[in-house]
């Protein structure tokens, strides 16, 4: 007896419809993509119960006439592509022809369609996947597609659906996202009745999208980034480091208008942001990728949300420099006199050489006070004020309050600077940068220190000792119980408590010591913490110099505005706040 049968088609159809047809959301974004790609300017959502009772989308585009509408309801029937070649230079949003019948096969649809042409429309019924009713209907020029019922002939799948909130969070960040690549389609999301997104106006630009979505005030927060290159143009807008979320979800990414969620652009953003922001925290991102289709395979996932790139790691690189570009000249302290000069510098070696790591020609030499000459005047604090950049536009010291914060002046705006905050960015930037350059200078203390540990510790530690030397750390097993430390960075000072800062290190190095540690990220966390240690206290008092040479240095950092946890450095008040404040306007 054969045991091998072929299934019947309704069989085929729930098993495609599986794959195509994961969740509500699917069925919306399926619907919303044929509206789009039938040349819509406005499309209108509605749904119940998550859009599990019901999902409608009507647009007017430009329709169907009778015989279309039958074959849109027909496996493998589109009017998207001929051959492999057209799906290699796709610029519709659908080209399969799956996903009419497949959302059909598991629920109660109706198609109602008239082209401009036409005086009458048509409308077909199907109940899981068979026709039920086909006849003509007066209806406006334009598409409407009705859902009901969704899994009801398949309780399984119904049985793994989330909450309806769950669902309609599903389907809100889907709208959301197509409205914003399609920012100048009009958009409207009803729920159970309820307006929740929109109407969104015809003709908007990018901006005016992202500020009707998540309100006027975010445009005060993005920063627009704009990178065109041979393969691709990249544009968009990114949050500044003072507005972040706690998860990714706001970060929208369209390549050639098909929003897609991509574990190498979260990472690229990711790596752009680095420390600027507090841990698990994370920014808004806003970025239309226009590449050539050819470099983009679109038709690796079923329901097409993830796109695979020719060349990853180019477009990670693009990404992240991009953003940390942007970030480092548009954000927050503009940099003005003698340090404008230093980063257009600075900017024209990078784009020549796509190379990030130029900050070598700031680090690792004397201290800026040094580097640059300043011009002196006769100044606040008993002695001479020092304006930093030199010019009109220099930063003048004016004294330390709280022996904690540093004021000083910029043109007509007054900066306050948290001293500790502010050293500790650039201690953990020094050593960031000597690190990648293996050079983490280390200096042998006169007196090495012995220091115990558990058991568990030392074995740990051992295993450690090369990456140890690697951070400027000499150290050496002193009995079954002990270690020795004969060297430590240079950094550190000697005001640093060394043995607290490397019982410090060693609960990091037991924290990051099962499994396959990211060393990376490890070495990141030592950075911090030995940043923080050896960083300049608040209640510090400071002189006129180390004002001045904190001030030199935190402006040659690439992020000069947050400390490595994410805390801000600087405050600035512009002369329009103090104004306001003092009730002068
Ligand atoms: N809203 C609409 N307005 C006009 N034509 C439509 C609309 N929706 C579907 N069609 C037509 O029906 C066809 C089938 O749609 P369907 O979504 O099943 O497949 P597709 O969009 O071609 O490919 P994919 O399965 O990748 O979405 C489309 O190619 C299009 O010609
Ligand atoms: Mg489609």
């Amino acid at each position: 007896m054969t045991k091998i049968r072929i299934l019947d088609d309704d069989i085929i159809n729930k098993i495609a419809a599986g794959e195509v047809v994961e969740r509500p959301a699917s069925v919306v974004k399926e619907l919303i993509e044929n509206s789009l790609d039938a040349g819509a300017s406005e499309i209108k959502i509605s749904i119940k119960k998550g859009g599990l009772k019901l999902i409608s989308v009507s647009d007017n585009g430009c329709g169907m006439n009778e015989r279309d509408a039958v074959l849109a309801l027909e496996r493998y029937a589109t009017s998207k592509i001929r051959d492999m070649d057209d799906i290699a230079r796709i610029s519709t949003l659908g080209f399969r022809g799956e996903a009419l019948p497949s959302i059909a096969a598991v629920s109660v649809l109706r198609l109602t369609t008239r082209t401009k042409e036409n005086t009458a429309g048509f409308q077909i019924m199907m109940t899981g996947g068979k026709k039920t009713e086909e006849k003509s209907a007066g209806c406006p020029a334009g598409t409407a597609v009705t859902v009901e019922n969704l899994f009801f002939n398949t309780p399984v799948r119904l049985k793994f659906m989330k909450t309806e909130t769950t669902e309609t969070s599903h389907i809100l960040r889907l709208v959301q996202s197509l409205a914003l690549s399609y920012h100048e389609v009009s958009f409207e999301l009803n729920e159970d009745g309820k307006t929740v997104i929109g109407p969104l106006p015809r003709g908007q630009s990018f901006l005016e999208r992202i500020s009707s979505l998540y309100g006027t005030r975010i445009a005060e927060e993005l920063l627009p980034l704009k990178i065109k290159n041979a393969f691709l143009i990249l544009s968009g807008f990114v949050t500044k480091p003072s507005l972040s979320y706690p998860t990714n979800k706001h970060q929208f990414f369209m390549v050639n208008t098909r929003p897609v969620s991509s574990r190498v652009l979260n990472h690229a953003v990711h790596q752009a942001y680095g420390s600027i922001l507090m841990n698990n925290r994370h920014p808004g991102i806003f970025l239309l990728i226009n590449i050539n289709p050819s470099l983009v395979d679109v038709n690796i996932h079923p329901t097409k949300k993830e796109v695979r790139f020719s060349d990853e790691n180019g477009i990670h690189s693009v990404i992240t420099q991009g953003i940390k570009k942007t970030l480092r000249e548009k954000a927050i302290i503009p940099q003005v006199g003698r340090w404008a000069g230093l980063s257009e510098r600075k900017q024209k070696i990078e784009e020549a050489s796509q190379d990030y790591l130029i900050k070598n020609r700031f680090f690792g030499k004397e201290p800026a006070g040094d580097v640059f000459a300043f011009p002196r005047e006769k100044g606040a604090f008993g002695k001479k004020e020092e304006p930093i950049a030199g010019g009109e536009g220099g930063i003048v010291t004016m004294g330390q309050v709280n022996n904690t914060y540093i004021v000083a002046r910029e043109g007509s705006d007054m900066l306050i600077i948290d001293q500790h905050a502010a050293w500790e960015r650039i201690n953990y930037e020094t050593l960031k940068y000597s690190h990648s350059n293996h050079s983490v200078a280390s200096q042998r203390l006169l007196l090495p220190i012995t220091l115990d540990f558990p058991l568990q510790h030392m074995k740990v530690i051992k295993e450690r000792i090369e990456f140890l030397s690697g951070i400027g750390f000499e150290i050496s097993e002193f009995g079954p119980q002990s270690f020795i430390i004969k060297s430590v960075p240079s950094l550190l000072g000697e005001k640093v408590d060394t043995r607290r800062l490397f019982m410090d290190i060693a609960d990091l190095l037991m924290e990051y010591s099962s499994g396959k540690p990211d060393m990376e990220v490890l070495t990141d966390e030592i950075f911090k913490t030995m940043a923080c240690k050896s960083s300049v206290k608040g209640g510090d008092r400071q002189s006129g110099e180390e004002m001045n040479h904190l001030i030199s240095r935190l402006f040659e950092c690439n992020m000069p505005y947050t400390c490595p946890h994410g805390r801000p450095t600087i405050i600035r008040m512009t002369a329009s706040e103090l104004e306001k404040r003092f009730k002068r306007t």
